[in-house]
């Protein structure tokens, strides 16, 4: 499996795994794979991303930048 951070976008996971909810401990169901998981925190679909980044201008680098 692979995880690749996109730039200015979500996190994009290469194939189906188990997606745990950290307070409940419970399973979240993943539709198929590739997916991809939010995180600028605008999707109404979390933990998924719904494109929302996009829309509300978030930026984010792939890797921490500087020291
Ligand atoms: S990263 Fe896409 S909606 Fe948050």
């Amino acid at each position: 499996m692979k995880i690749t951070v996109l730039k200015n976008g979500p996190l994009l996971v290469s194939e189906a795994c188990t997606v745990l909810d950290a307070e409940t401990g419970e399973e979240i169901a993943v539709a198929k794979a590739p997916f991809a998981l939010c995180r600028c925190g605008h999707s109404v679909n979390k933990p998924f991303c719904d494109g929302a980044h996009g829309k509300q201008g978030f930026e984010g680098a792939c890797a921490k930048q500087g020291g």
